[in-house]
């Protein structure tokens, strides 16, 4: 699909992959809707945007709330019409070993991102339906294949945004609406500072798959649309190591698990580290 013309929702627009994003579809032409929760961020992107010559609204919102996502998808629909592409990238989430996990937080990962994709998605999707066009794009991980230790929570919701885009597209077959998975290893953005103790338990293995920019992570979204992609995967040694993870599952676990975070000694060995009086 080209972007000329198109209109472009992206959720989690207010930083790192969202906000390039924003950024490179808006050089493309497209009209982009800036939803995260931090108005003042959205606004410097969409500023940002204008002042290149670009289109650009924003739309402050908590996509894991469904009622504000029914509103604000009526006041979208309102004032600049359904999106052609949804791109369904807000998230967040600790990396946490399970028994670290608090239900809450286990909660809130799931909420954003896979429930929140479900709701904005869910919202749309008759007014696309209706033209008979449209791409949403849903936001996931490595962690969806090939996940580490110590992310647990994170992993899984990672899991369900490939589950919920597998199950969109055998849901949307015969229309002429379509559905396409990012994956992405790592990428230098502010998730890291957003999500403190995380970057620490990047597995070691992770050296063998180079780290990306945001604009990057954006250039490769943009082809993707451009080029019709049902994955968009990048940089290329990421398809290699997942090439080799088909091949040979045992070897690329082990690495992964050896390289990957440790629990406190005190928690190895069956402990559960409490202190003995
Ligand atoms: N960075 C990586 O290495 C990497 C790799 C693979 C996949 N990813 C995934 O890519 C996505 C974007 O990550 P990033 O690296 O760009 O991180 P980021 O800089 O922390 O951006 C996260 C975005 O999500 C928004 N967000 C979080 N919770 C929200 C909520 N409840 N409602 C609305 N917006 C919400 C944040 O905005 P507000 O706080 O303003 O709401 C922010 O714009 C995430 O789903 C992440 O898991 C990241």
């Amino acid at each position: 699909m080209q972007l000329k013309n198109k209109t472009m929702l992206i959720t989690g627009a207010s930083s790192g992959i969202g906000a390039a994003t924003a950024k490179a579809a808006a050089r493309e032409g497209a009209r982009v809707l800036l939803l995260a929760r931090t108005q003042a961020k959205l606004e410097k992107v969409a500023a940002e945007i204008q002042a290149r010559g670009g289109e650009a609204r924003v739309w402050p919102v908590d996509v894991s709330q469904p009622e504000q996502v029914r509103q604000v998808a009526r006041q979208i629909t309102d004032e600049a019409g359904a999106p052609d592409i949804i791109f369904n990238n807000a998230g967040a989430g600790r990396w946490l070993f399970t028994e670290e996990t608090e239900m809450g937080e286990a909660a809130e990962m799931m909420a954003v991102p896979y429930l929140a994709a479900f709701y904005v998605t869910q919202a749309f999707l008759p007014a696309m339906l209706r033209r008979n066009s449209g791409l949403i794009l849903n936001m996931s991980s490595v962690a969806a294949y090939l996940p580490w230790p110590g992310a647990t929570a994170y992993a899984a919701a990672r899991w369900a945004m490939r589950g919920f885009t597998e199950a969109l597209r055998a849901d949307l077959h015969g229309t002429n609406v379509r559905a396409a998975l990012i994956v992405f290893a790592k990428v230098q953005s502010d998730f890291w500072a957003h999500n403190p103790g995380s970057e620490e338990r990047v597995p070691g293995a992770q050296a063998m798959i180079p780290v990306i920019t945001t604009e990057q992570a954006a250039a490769a979204v943009v082809r993707g649309i451009k080029r019709d992609r049902r994955v968009i995967m990048t940089p290329f040694m990421l398809r290699v190591v997942l090439g080799m993870d088909a091949l040979f599952p045992g070897p690329t676990r082990w690495l992964l698990n050896n390289t990957g975070a440790k629990r406190p000694l005190n928690q190895q060995k069956g402990s559960l580290g409490v202190d003995k009086a």
